[in-house]
């Protein structure tokens, strides 16, 4: 096991919903399984004013995120944790001196042997990203002259491609690029980094991995809620900005990149890098509208319950053409993936919660067996990053009987039956790793710029393009009527279930 050295996080943004909901829980549960290094403290920063026990009762012991897990556990482990979270208030404004923060940090540092190891994790608006990381350098808080620094960085990531380079340029005037933690929390899922593993610990998938083998490959996100109460956030991202960008394209390039070297996280960032690279960017409006949907939950009624339609939620303008459902086909140009289509989504209020990619092998190559649909019997590899989370592969297999009649069977694995290993949130694992000082499951700033490299060009499409159209689907439904038009009649989108062995169309809609 890796070595946690004495440390000390640094939250700016502690009055907000991430560090309540996500981030505590996270180092709770690191407590709980005793991976916290001797010497830790967390020190909460932000515009409120708080004392450490006002904060430690609201992200603790007042907390709707903790409040099972605390009835189950006696009051001095609960307090033993709680000791370690201190509060500073920053007063009016992020963009202020340092000073006092620099005096409570050092305060900490030497009431709890902390050493000069900290973290700073960013989790403020976009826009103050620059202005923390300038003030705490202002402050002599950047220097690793006593102990490393580290700076972990929320999502969004930049709003576009200029928007990212700025703000990656603005973070290197203070901070080098390997003390930059970029986070994205599909990486912190045990399922997505068992995508490494699938393709590059089998010797039985990396031969089939390619334009040979495979027809297509599908990947689909999709929540069951709305908007809830992001309106406001939401309204100005959209679904491509908010889950396409960052979470599925990390997902596209584990899928389509080329073996690194070893598994250091510069061997597997440098192969991702490639691979978000090699994405065909679509340029000419005809090409954009040929390979986009974009669309908007309306208003329903699901199981006897009315449905918002987006609207009409919280903070979201009432003529607003900000997608809820993107839907995308593209190109990878590159040797391994010439001519495959890749075609992903991603949408909020779906019939059911999943996550997954589809690889479709293509049919073989000589067909003995005339059958008519052996073509609905092509063999798929269904890897579930969530729920349900497993691997499944369909096959053929001959009915009983006379003749050669053929059926699809599966062959499944589920996470579920590894009972006794423990699996980490995505949060505790990924404050674990940067706590370590293991960027593997980080991202990259020319990932980051890569990534954007490939959207931006829709999203000028979707702004300005003259024939872009916004399409509606009723909450509840898998998207618009035209959603299997991206497939120009060469098949149409896997709808999957609750459950991983779930055949398409089923799913569970209360
Ligand atoms: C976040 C998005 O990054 O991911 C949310 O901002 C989305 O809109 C969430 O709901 C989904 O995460 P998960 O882990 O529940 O799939």
């Amino acid at each position: 096991m890796k070595k946690t050295e004495n440390q000390m996080l640094v939250i700016f943004g502690a009055s907000g919903d991430l560090t309540a909901r996500k981030l505590i829980p996270a180092l709770f549960n690191l407590h709980l399984a005793k991976q916290l290094p001797k010497g830790f403290v967390a020190l909460g920063v932000s515009r409120s004013d708080m004392t450490d026990e006002a904060f430690r009762d609201r992200v603790v012991y007042d907390s709707d995120y903790l409040k099972d897990k605390l009835k189950k556990l006696d009051k001095a482990e609960i307090k033993e944790f709680a000791d370690k979270l201190f509060y500073e208030d920053l007063g009016e404004s992020y963009d202020t001196d340092y000073k006092g923060l620099r005096k409570r940090v050092e305060e900490l540092k030497a009431a709890h042997d902390t050493s000069g190891n900290i973290i700073y994790y960013l989790s403020t608006p976009p826009t103050l990203y620059e202005t923390v990381a300038h003030k705490l350098a202002d402050a002599g808080m950047n220097t690793q002259k006593n102990g490393w620094k580290r700076l972990i960085v929320e999502k969004p990531f930049g709003y576009s491609l200029e928007t990212a380079k700025k703000l990656n340029e603005g973070l290197h005037q203070y901070f080098t690029e390997p003390q930059i933690y970029r986070i994205d929390h599909y990486l912190g899922k045990e399922t997505v980094q068992n995508l490494l593993v699938t393709r590059f610990a089998n010797s039985i998938f990396e031969p089939l991995w390619n334009r040979n083998y495979i027809q297509r490959v599908e990947i689909t996100n999709a929540e069951r809620v709305g908007v809830e109460k992001r309106g406001g956030y939401y309204d100005k991202s959209g679904a491509l900005r908010d889950m396409f960008q960052n979470h599925l394209l990390q997902i596209v390039s584990l899928v389509v990149m080329e073996p690194p070297i070893g598994a250091e996280a510069e061997e597997i960032r440098n192969e991702k890098v490639k691979a978000l690279k090699s994405l065909r960017i679509m340029e000419d409006e005809e090409t954009l509208y040929q390979n986009t949907i974009r669309a908007q939950y309306v208003g329903s009624v699901v199981n006897g319950e009315p449905m918002k339609g987006y609207r009409e939620e919280e903070g979201v303008d009432p003529n607003s053409t900000t997608e809820t459902y993107a839907a995308i086909k593209f190109f990878v140009d590159n040797w391994r993936w010439h001519g495959v289509p890749f075609y992903v989504r991603t949408a909020k209020r779906m019939p059911t919660k999943v996550t997954e990619v589809v690889i479709h092998f293509k049919e073989p190559h000589h067909q003995i067996f005339k059958e008519p649909g052996m073509h609905n019997k092509d063999n798929k590899l269904i890897i579930r990053i969530q729920p349900d989370e497993g691997i499944l592969i369909k096959f053929g297999v001959k009915v009983p009987g006379q003749g050669f009649t053929v059926e699809r069977a599966n062959m499944d694995f589920y996470y579920s039956s590894l009972a006794e290993t423990y699996v980490m949130e995505a949060y505790e694992r990924l404050l674990l790793d940067a706590m370590q000082g293991d960027a593997t499951l980080y991202a990259r700033a020319d990932e980051v710029e890569a990534a954007w490299e490939f959207v931006d060009p829709i999203l000028n499409y979707w702004q300005k393009g003259k024939d872009v159209r916004m399409y509606g689907y009723a909450a509840g439904v898998w998207g618009p009527e035209n959603a299997d038009e991206l497939f120009e009649g060469d098949g149409f989108w896997r709808n999957p279930g609750e459950n991983l062995a779930d055949d398409p169309g089923y799913c569970v809609i209360c």
